[in-house]
C-alpha cells in the first residue's frame, strides 16, 4: 500500500479534500460583500446607539455571543422565544443574561432589514457574532476581521443548556472549554472577556471570607457592596467595567478577582504563567482574544442545509 507510506501530513490532506466541505469551511468574512455591503457599518453604527444608550449593552452582547456559540453552536438559538416556554433563555443560568444584550441584536437586526438589500438575507448569528465584535471594539478592544455565514439554528430547549459556573476550578474550566475545542491558553483569552461588566452577588458572595485567595480588603469591599444591597448588589469585574483592556488580569495578580473561576487562573500555578503574561502584554491579550473570539465563531456552525435566515431573530420561521 503505496499511501501507508506518506508522511502523515500529507494524508491529512488528501483525507481532508475527500470529505464534504464543512460548515467551517462556509465562512468567510466577504460572505455579505454582494448580499448586503453595508453590513458591518449598519451594525457597527446601530450597537455605538445601543451602547450609548446604556453601559450595560456592550458587556451583556458579549456575554450573549459566548452562551450562545456554547450551546449548540453560533446559530443565535439563545435568541428563541419559545411559546410552551422551553428555551435556551430560560435555563437557570442564562436567567442573569442582561436584557439590554437582547435588545441591542434586536435594533441591530431592525436596521439590517432596514436597507432592502439586506432584509431578511442576513443570519441572526451573524449579525450576533459582528455585534460581539462591535462591544469589543467600542470599548476599546481590538478590532478583528469577523468571519461570516452562519444559519441560524431551529432548535432551543432548556435541558441543552451546559455553561461552566463561576465555582469551578481550573480542571472544570479546562474540560468545559476543552470540549468546545479550546486550549487552556485559549480559555484564559476568552475569560479576559470578564474585562467588560459585572456579576451579582450570589456569584462571588460565598467566597468572601472563605476563600484565602481573595484579597482581605477587596473581600471588606464586596462585603459592604453585598450588605448593602442584598437583593440586587454587584460588582465589577475590573475597575473600567466599560473599557476593555487587561486590567482584569492584573487584578487578579493582587487576589482582586471576582469569581472563583476568575481568581483560579491565577492561584493555580499551572495557568498563572499565562495570567501574567497578559497582565503585562495588553497586545499579547488582544491577540489571542481575537483569536480565541474567531475559534468560538466556529463553534458548532450550521449550513444552508441544517439552518435557515429567520425572519425575525425570536421566532423560528
Ligand atoms: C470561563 C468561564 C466563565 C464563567 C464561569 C463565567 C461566569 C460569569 C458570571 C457568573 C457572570 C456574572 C453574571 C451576572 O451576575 O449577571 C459573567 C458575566 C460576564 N461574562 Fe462570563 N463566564 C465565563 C466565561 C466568559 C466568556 C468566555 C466570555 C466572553 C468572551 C464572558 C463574558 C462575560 C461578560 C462580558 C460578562 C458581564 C456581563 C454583564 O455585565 O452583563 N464570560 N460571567
Amino acid at each position: 500500500m503505496v499511501i501507508l507510506r506518506l508522511p502523515f501530513a500529507v494524508l491529512a490532506v488528501l483525507v481532508a479534500a475527500l470529505m464534504p466541505p464543512s460548515a467551517v469551511a462556509q465562512l468567510r468574512t466577504d460572505y455579505y460583500a454582494k448580499i448586503c455591503p453595508k453590513l458591518e457599518t449598519i451594525i457597527r453604527s446601530s450597537v455605538k446607539q445601543s451602547m450609548a444608550q446604556s453601559q450595560i449593552s456592550g458587556p451583556a452582547v458579549l456575554r450573549l455571543f459566548f452562551h450562545d456559540c456554547a450551546v449548540r453552536g453560533c446559530d443565535a438559538s439563545i435568541l428563541i422565544v419559545n411559546s410552551n416556554g422551553d428555551d435556551e433563555w430560560r435555563n437557570s443560568d442564562n436567567q442573569s443574561l442582561k436584557p439590554e444584550g437582547f435588545q441591542t441584536i434586536m435594533n441591530a437586526k431592525a436596521a439590517v432589514d432596514s436597507d432592502p438589500q439586506c432584509k431578511y438575507n442576513v443570519s441572526c448569528a451573524d449579525i450576533l457574532a459582528l455585534a460581539a465584535r462591535e462591544a469589543v471594539y467600542q470599548s476599546g478592544g481590538p478590532n478583528y476581521p469577523v468571519e461570516l455565514g452562519r444559519y441560524d439554528g431551529r432548535l432551543s430547549t432548556k435541558d441543552s443548556v451546559v455553561l461552566p459556573h463561576a465555582n469551578f476550578n481550573l480542571d472544570q474550566l479546562n474540560a468545559y472549554f476543552s470540549g468546545l475545542g479550546f486550549t487552556q491558553n485559549e480559555m484564559i483569552a476568552l475569560s479576559g472577556g470578564h474585562t467588560l461588566g459585572a456579576a451579582d452577588c450570589p456569584f462571588f458572595q460565598y467566597r468572601i471570607g472563605t476563600d484565602p485567595t481573595m484579597n482581605s480588603a477587596f473581600a471588606d469591599d464586596l462585603r459592604k457592596t453585598c450588605n448593602s444591597n442584598p437583593t440586587n448588589g454587584f460588582a465589577f469585574f475590573d475597575y473600567s467595567p466599560v473599557g476593555f483592556d487587561n486590567a482584569y488580569f492584573q487584578l487578579l495578580q493582587g487576589g482582586r478577582g471576582l469569581l472563583g473561576s476568575d481568581q483560579v487562573l491565577y492561584s493555580d500555578p499551572r495557568s498563572r504563567n499565562t495570567v501574567n503574561a497578559y497582565a503585562a502584554n495588553q497586545a499579547a491579550f488582544f491577540a489571542d482574544f481575537m483569536n480565541a473570539m474567531t475559534k468560538l465563531g466556529r463553534v458548532g456552525v450550521k449550513t444552508a442545509a441544517t439552518g435557515e435566515i429567520r425572519r425575525d431573530c425570536r421566532f423560528p420561521n
